[in-house]
């Protein structure tokens, strides 16, 4: 079967526990925006760009779904769509955030699991070896030095929990084997690469070590800056390479610190470097991350419109107008934030600036950002002469996509207007041609990432689905469901496995819930099914007779539906024994075929009669 049990482990108890100390409205909550429609409450949706809100949370229901990409689920399935978590980790961490211990699990955990709590693990070993040679080593002493020196105080070393790797080449591998890890873990982990004749040799040696933390607060991987001057010492700056828990686009660095500051203002500021981080953070700007020196991508946006409406970008000086960063900029337009940019002077960063120019001096800076598309459209006049023919020409066509990536129509029309004075050429003339281009280019604007099923749709007829969601809200309906209909009744498998809880609850006396159906399968499409079976408003709160009208209808479909294909199952098998003159078989088969009729009309009869769902 595809689809998996989750608990691993995890006592079902305890996540019973769990589910009743969360609630999923305010879980959401935390994340994002949401506002009461009715019974429900409504926001944009976490896991697609769009611009109305089409993410409904069911406080009753404790469930989730997006009418627009399909997203479902419980608390535990968002915690693991938004933390990018497997369902033990989501699990924990909500556990934690009920105040729940869980007790020791043992066993059943899958290898990948394992796998990503043992880097985890080292990770954190690394953390403190590093911390250890920055302040305990000579070399050490060195690197605190530099640290102090650039300016970064005593805290900010603490907090972010900064270390020293020393100039060796086998100094934390060593360190790490000595306390039992072995090779394999190190290489994977990303810490130590492999050499010539079986040895190994460290990454980051004497470097100044940054720990990039997970929003969870886990060690995901380390930058290390060179103290080394010469340029046959690497890169600048060398981060963790891809490992099972550290994937760079994906990661914002200091968003653990600033996440909270970032919620209550609602703003973010996004910098380069790791030392702008700590720079701010210092003198009190506390909503700040960096994108780790790559232009944003669409991950990294995500996370921060979870957190923000407003994103405030103030980027070194030079990379400012790279391509590259008007592409980054754009991506965090289309996940709908609110995108403006602060401007530095030649020549800074945010960490030469705030130590330069005081903390005030760049929260004004931040202040003054422009939107996005106003600062846009000046460096684009800038680079063009607006004199000549050819200048406005190249001006325009620079121009169009910009203005196409409008944050809405109320914007658009403001620049469009705009440029069409500069240009000193007609607005509507302007106007037809962005009409024009609209249908043909799709540059610059991102189309609505609706996600993938990779999995084959769930083949579900509409009575299934209508049974289902009555089984699910009445312990009477389900008993009869049961009674009357076999699990081979159903195609699918995954509604198979779905109907198969529903039946097995019955046994211990306690109707399941959807919600807990949810848990107990790692299936994104079932789960998605299951929610928004039972969160249709249309099979919600009806009258027991209707309700148990509408069940035996749908048994009876399901009955027949299955009954026809197996009666021409039947009839073909049964002309091919003709044909060959088994006669012992064909009796047996004819005997079958015999009974189906029989059953199919009298459950027909006995439902048409209402006896069997209203008696
Ligand atoms: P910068 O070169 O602007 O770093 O790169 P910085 O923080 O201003 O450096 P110093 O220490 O003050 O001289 C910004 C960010 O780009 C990434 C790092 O994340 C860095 O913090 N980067 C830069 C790299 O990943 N590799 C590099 O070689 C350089
Ligand atoms: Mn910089």
């Amino acid at each position: 079967m595809q689809v998996l049990i989750m608990a691993q482990g995890i006592p079902e108890e305890i996540i019973d526990e769990i589910r009743q100390r969360t609630d999923l409205v305010g879980l959401a909550g935390e994340y994002f925006k949401l506002e009461r429609r009715g019974k429900n409450m409504v926001g944009l949706c976490p896991f697609h760009n769009e611009k109305t809100p089409s993410f409904t949370v069911s406080s009753d229901k404790q469930l989730f779904h997006c009418f627009g990409c399909g997203a479902s689920g419980n608390a535990f399935s968002l915690i693991m769509k938004l933390e990018n978590m497997d369902f033990p980790e989501a699990a924990r961490f909500l556990a934690a955030r009920a105040g729940i211990r869980i007790p020791e699990e043992k066993k059943l955990k899958t290898a990948a699991d394992n796998f990503k709590e043992k880097i985890y693990k080292l990770n954190m070993l690394a953390l403190k070896y590093y911390a250890h040679q920055l302040h305990n080593s000579k070399n050490g002493n060195k690197a605190h030095d530099y640290l102090l020196k650039r300016g970064i105080v005593h805290d900010s070393i603490e907090l972010f929990k900064l270390g020293y790797a020393p100039a060796e080449w086998t100094g934390f591998f060593n360190f790490a084997k000595s306390k039992g890890v072995s090779p394999e873990l190190i290489v994977k982990a990303g810490l130590a690469s492999p050499g010539r004749d079986n040895s190994y040799y460290d990454r980051f040696r004497d470097r100044i070590i940054f720990p990039i933390f997970s929003i969870s607060g886990n060690v995901a991987g380390f930058g290390g800056r060179t103290l080394t001057d010469h340029e046959k010492s690497g890169p600048k700056y060398l981060n963790s390479p891809q490992t099972l828990v550290f994937d760079k686009g994906n990661m914002l660095y200091g968003l653990n610190f600033a996440r909270e500051e970032i919620r209550r203002q609602k703003k973010a500021v996004v910098v380069e470097g790791y030392t702008d981080v700590l720079s701010a953070y210092q003198v009190g700007i506390r909503n700040v991350v960096a994108s780790l020196g790559t232009a944003l991508t669409e991950n990294q946006s995500r996370h921060l419109r979870h957190q923000a409406e407003t994103v405030i970008t103030a980027y070194d000086s030079d990379t400012a107008g790279a391509a590259a960063t008007w592409r980054g900029l754009a991506i965090l337009q289309s996940t709908g934030c609110l995108v403006q940019v602060a401007e530095l002077p030649e020549g800074d960063d945010p960490d030469s600036y705030i130590l330069r120019e005081g903390a005030e001096a760049f929260t004004s800076l931040v202040d003054n950002a422009k939107p996005l598309m106003k600062y846009r459209l000046e460096k684009l006049k800038e680079s063009f002469n607006l004199a000549s023919d050819k200048g406005r020409i190249s001006y325009l066509d620079e121009l169009m996509p910009f203005l196409l990536a409008a944050v809405n129509q109320v914007e658009q029309d403001y620049y469009l207007k705009k440029a069409a004075e500069e240009l000193n050429v007609d607005e509507e003339a302007l106007r037809s041609e962005l009409k024009k281009r609209r249908r043909s280019s799709a540059s610059y604007r991102f189309k609505e990432n609706v996600q993938q099923a990779e999995q084959k749709e769930i083949e579900i007829k509409p009575e299934e689905k209508i049974l289902i969601s009555l089984m699910l809200q009445s312990k009477e309906i389900a008993d009869k469901g049961r009674n009357l209909l076999e699990l081979d009744f159903f195609q699918d498998q995954r509604v198979k496995a779905v109907v198969s809880e529903i039946w097995e609850s019955l046994d211990k006396g306690e109707l399941v819930s959807a919600e807990k159906i949810i848990n107990r399968f790692s299936d994104q499409q079932l789960s998605s099914l299951v929610s928004s079976i039972a969160t249709d408003p249309a099979l919600q709160d009806l009258p027991d007779q209707i309700a148990k009208r509408m069940a035996g209808d749908c048994v009876k479909r399901i009955y027949q539906a299955w009954a026809g294909k197996k009666q021409l199952v039947l009839q073909k098998r049964i002309r091919a024994l003709e044909a060959q003159g088994n006669e012992k078989e064909l009796e047996l088969l004819l005997k079958e075929l015999q009974q189906l009729l029989i059953n199919k009309k009298s459950v027909s009869t006995r439902l048409e009669e209402g006896g069997d769902f209203n008696g």
